[in-house]
């Protein structure tokens, strides 16, 4: 994790797709929140590159129009005409335009002589990933790529990072052809959240908690990440994808990882993500049997959310009418090391479910309950630690305490800390520390190669399965429901339930 002080060197961002979605919901927020905070360099600037022909002016326009849309009302003139300034913006197609990336390359110098800036760049694909190797290709070929003398030249890449095991390993293959692994960064914007971040100052800044954080006392995790949305008007995309490749071997396997894996050496990049990747290479492999116990998928029918109807998944638009996509999953899985042999770890995710609310449960196991043999008490409450990470981010505490009254009976209570009641509301789109560590050079946030294919080897086999074997119940949950009961089912069978509290 860097020093959150380090000054940024003087540097221009280079934002491919800079007229899509993500660049005006989230990167130009972003970018905004670190220059309010003073974390963006004063030699700073953007050069925003689009399929559209359209003067840097008339980009700035659409760029004012955008902040004042999603950066809110904390946008003001002052920090839009800093980001005007310094903007600028060239077009036409990635594909088969070689006029464009000679332009670019007129633009960036131009942009460096005028703003003083030395020819640090680093370039952000907020474009479809079937492009990503080739643009990167074209830089490099036009010698926008090498560090060299000194200058940095970095590259962000959006997710998703592959669809399966062999695609995500030939998109590795092609991107190290042409550059070296630390000059690329894999962004998976959940990393960017305060409380994910915080999950290793949690278990690694206190002395309490890592002594009971095992096998020992541990009896399982449980990791959720819920929607209530359904696919909005990215229908087209989801309906190729589905709800396990889109959301487990990225964010769920990045909670699973900062909760499991063994203290680093350092915060350093590499020894972080050498313990990362440790533990997803110490997931048991799901045979095909494993796939059709321990893992269930779903998909939603019309229902009703906060009291309003809405449809089900096959009525979306641009989904298909006979869809067999999932918008659900959740897998049973163990970590095949000394630390957690035998803990079940149980993750789920899901679209148009009942609530917004993304956790990890750390299950403790049950006191003996011999003292208690002559009194009342029949059960004792279990201890749990609940990492709170969307929509309220805190950490709660569950234990048992004694009733008041002259009989022994115990009641379950929880000890909550909410992040913003100790440090006030944070702005935050959970890109600005992700953009501010790239521009840095601190990678420990970003996914390396081997965590990518790790995470593709372990949900491979499953989505094998469920290819070879389509879903003949689907839709088999209602909107607004906690997902199918076969997920119930999965984690009944072991005497579990999901924890589907909120704070
Ligand atoms: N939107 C999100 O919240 C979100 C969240 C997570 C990940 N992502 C990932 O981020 C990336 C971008 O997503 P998005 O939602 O911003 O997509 P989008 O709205 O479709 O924007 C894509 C951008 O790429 C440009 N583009 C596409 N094909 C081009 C071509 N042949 N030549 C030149 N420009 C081309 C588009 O230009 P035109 O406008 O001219 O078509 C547009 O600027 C994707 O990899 C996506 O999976 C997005």
């Amino acid at each position: 994790m860097a020093g959150a002080d380090k000054t940024a060197d003087p540097c221009v961002m280079v934002i491919f797709g800079a007229t899509g979605d993500l660049t005006k919901r989230k990167l130009f927020p972003a970018l905004y929140n670190l220059a309010k905070d003073g974390h963006l360099p004063d030699k700073f600037a953007i050069v925003g590159v689009g399929r559209q022909e359209m003067l840097s002016d008339e980009f700035r326009d659409q760029m004012i129009a955008d902040l004042k849309e999603f950066a809110g009302k904390e946008a003001d003139e002052n920090g839009i005409k800093w980001f005007c300034d310094r903007t600028y913006y060239t077009g036409g197609d990635f594909d088969d335009d070689k006029k464009l990336f000679a332009d670019i390359k007129d633009m960036l110098r131009d942009v460096c002589d005028a703003n003083d800036i030395p020819p640090n760049f680093f370039y952000y694909m907020a474009i479809p990933p079937s492009m990503f190797a080739n643009v990167a290709k074209k830089i490099v070929k036009n010698g926008l790529g090498r560090s060299e003398n000194g200058n940095w030249r970095r590259f962000i890449f959006e997710k998703p990072f592959g669809r399966d095991l062999a695609s995500a390993q030939k998109l590795n293959a092609d991107l190290l052809k042409i550059l070296n692994e630390d000059q690329i960064y894999r962004i998976d914007h959940y990393l960017g959240k305060e409380t994910v971040q915080n999950i290793m100052v949690f278990r690694f800044g206190n002395s309490v908690f890592e002594p009971i954080w095992n096998r020992n006392f541990v009896d399982h995790v449980q990791i959720t990440v819920a929607e209530t949305l359904g696919v909005e008007q990215r229908g087209g995309y989801y309906d190729s994808a589905g709800a396990l490749r889109d959301m487990v071997p990225n964010h769920i396997f990045q909670l699973v990882t900062l909760t499991a894996m063994e203290p680093p050496a350092s915060f350093n990049a590499d020894s972080v993500r050498n313990e990362q990747v440790k533990i997803l290479q110490a997931i048991q492999p799901f045979s095909p049997e494993d796939a059709l116990q321990c893992a269930v998928r779903g998909q939603y029918a019309a229902g009703a959310i906060d009291g309003k109807a809405v449809p089900g998944y096959r009525s979306e638009e641009k989904v298909a009418s006979d869809s067999n996509t999932e918008t659900y999953a959740a897998l049973k899985f163990e970590i095949d090391n000394w630390r957690w042999a035998d803990v079940p770890f149980y993750v789920r995710t899901g679209k148009r479910l009942a609530a917004k609310h993304t956790s990890i449960v750390i299950q403790f196991k049950q006191a003996p309950l011999m003292l208690f043999r002559d009194t009342p008490v029949e059960r004792l409450t279990t201890n749990r630690i609940e990492i709170h990470i969307q929509p309220d981010e805190g950490i709660t505490l569950h234990f048992g305490a004694k009733i008041p009254g002259p009989i022994v009976k115990i009641g379950a209570v929880d000890m909550d800390f909410n992040y913003s009641d100790h440090f006030g509301e944070q702005i935050s789109t959970g890109y600005e520390r992700l953009l501010y560590d790239c521009m840095i050079g601190d990678a420990t946030l970003f996914q390396r190669a081997d965590m990518v294919e790790a995470g593709w080897r372990v949900v491979t086999p499953i989505l094998d399965v469920w290819n070879a074997i389509p879903a003949r119940s689907f839709p088999n949950y209602t909107a607004g429901s906690w997902g199918p009961a076969e997920a119930d089912d999965m984690i009944g069978r072991d005497g579990r339930s999901w924890k589907n509290t909120l704070i």
